[in-house]
């Protein structure tokens, strides 16, 4: 389906979210041959810079993250559709200088506010009041939305006086990921699955976010988030919520959407500090290694202050109130500078009820289905299976459904498919207001228990899998992580 005609304005156009993901996602479109011939990209930052600097530092941002480098003139075509505006903060005229270089009668006008969020309620005042608003006009928030309850709310609601809720579209990069579309293409387009898909027959579920990077030059921003806001509140529940869904009626946004707050609307709150403490592990990496190289601790990292209580590692049993999960616990788990870069979904269906053979007990366990969404994108399932030979001996081995090799298709990030998307005019795979607040109320509990104890985040080696503790969360209920079996 070809993209209508738009424009697309990045404030923070100078940052880190445009350098390493934002123009990387625009230039593969580019040179996929996705764009319309006029589509624009304009980049606001608060710096003064000829279009001439901006150029030479989106040149080497691209050389720096872009995948694959495309060749000189497809880079080139690109650059031509790249302009800078420098627009500080307060400066309200500026917002009528952004308006003439717009044309939102005609054109779909994207608004990409990758700035913190505190900037979120201005630059959307501003684009209302220079009559930026209209129809055609859409704004992308990115996360962090707040760092609680009260402060999304408050930003979504200051947004929301200027925009309607069908021309904001909440970013959660992993809703853009492959698998993540085709968990729910398995689950909802094959008879397979969903009569399984449910408490008799699955046993338990992990969600594992492992990265082996550690702050990256974020470690001010990192420090007053932690992973609890970074990567639980938003990314693990999404995908949670994938898991978990009811079929929606129709592929409609809000279908899709109501079923997924359901889901968020039914997870059991913690409802004290003790169950807090029992429910959860937070972690911190110490020195290590990753990859073989000596990599320093969190409090070591640059504007980390010492003595930081900052969690860059959470694992949580969560459990859904409803008939179809009830009692069915769910292990979410998330950490930087952990032993692999890797982001599953696994889920372990229950034991046979009367074992005829002899289960070896060895790794990877069978009888699991495993949605790898990084590094490769796959889905397999895990079976018994006979060994070859006289001996009525089993193995597991297992069915792979390798999207890449399947379908040998180029495949997009997902940046770029969201950010398409967004020029479609396409919001399921974006989060409601009342998902995103849902959401926060669920970990407040979690952040207020971890304020308030004197306890420190559990040490663990960089380089490793997080904290014995988060292995524990597995074994007192009999069961391991993917990695342990
Ligand atoms: C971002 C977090 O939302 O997701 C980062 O702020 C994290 O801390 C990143 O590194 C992980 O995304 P991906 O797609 O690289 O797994």
């Amino acid at each position: 389906e070809p993209l209508p005609a738009f424009d697309m304005v990045l404030f923070g156009g100078t940052g880190d979210l445009a350098a390493r993901k934002l123009l990387p996602a625009l230039l593969a479109a580019h040179a996929a041959g996705v764009l319309p011939h006029d589509a624009r990209i304009l980049a606001v930052g608060r710096r003064a810079l000829s279009r001439k600097r901006y150029l030479a530092q989106v040149a080497e941002a691209l050389r720096a993250h872009a995948p694959s480098c495309p060749d000189a003139h497809v880079l080139e075509a690109f650059c031509q559709r790249l302009s800078y505006l420098r627009l500080p903060a307060g400066d309200t005229a500026g917002y009528a200088r952004l308006a003439g270089r717009l044309s939102p009668e005609a054109r779909v006008t994207v608004c990409y506010l990758a700035t913190p969020p505190d900037q979120f309620a201005d630059i959307c005042a501003g684009l209302a009041a220079a009559g930026l608003n209209g129809r055609n006009v859409r704004v992308v928030l990115e996360k962090p939305l707040g760092r609680d309850l009260a402060s999304s709310r408050a930003i979504n609601a200051a947004v929301g006086e200027h925009f309607g809720e069908d021309q904001l579209y909440r970013i959660d990069h992993y809703l853009g990921k492959e698998s993540v579309q085709n968990l729910m293409a398995i689950r909802f387009a094959n008879v397979l699955f969903e009569p399984l898909w449910r408490r008799e027959w699955i046993h338990h579920v992990e969600i594992t976010i492992a990265e082996t990077l550690g702050v990256e030059g974020r470690g001010a921003f990192y420090d007053r988030t932690g992973a609890l806001r970074d990567m639980v509140q938003n990314h693990l529940l999404q995908l949670l919520c994938i898991v978990a869904m009811e079929p929606p009626a129709s592929l409609d946004a809000d279908a899709i959407r109501d079923e997924k707050l359901k889901v968020l609307q039914s997870l059991r709150p913690f409802a004290s500090a003790e169950e807090v403490a029992r429910h959860t592990v937070r972690g911190q990496y110490h020195a290590g290694a990753i990859d073989g190289e000596a990599v320093c601790a969190y409090t070591d990292e640059e504007a980390v202050p010492d003595g930081s209580r900052t969690e860059t590692f959470v694992a949580l049993r969560a459990e859904i109130g409803n008939w179809r999960w009830a009692g069915v616990p769910f292990f979410l788990r998330t950490g930087k500078r952990l032993a692999a870069r890797t982001a599953q979904i696994v889920i372990n269906f229950r034991d046979v009820p009367h074992p005829l053979f002899a289960i070896p007990a060895v790794c990877p366990r069978a009888n699991r289905l495993v949605i790898h969404l990084q590094p490769e994108e796959s889905i397999r399932l895990y079976l018994h299976a006979k060994e070859p030979g006289d001996a009525m001996r089993l193995q597991p081995a297992y069915l792979n459904l390798d999207f890449y090799e399947m379908f040998r298709m180029r495949r997009a990030d997902a940046y770029e498919r969201l950010l398409l998307d967004v020029v479609r005019g396409r919001l399921s795979l974006f989060m409601r207001r009342d998902e995103l607040e849902q959401a926060w109320r669920w970990v407040e509990p979690v952040l207020a228990a971890w304020e308030a104890t004197d306890a420190r985040p559990r040490p663990y080696v960089a380089g490793s899998w997080g904290p014995a503790a988060a292995s524990a969360l597995l074994s007192q209920e009999g069961v391991t992580w993917q990695e342990e079996c």
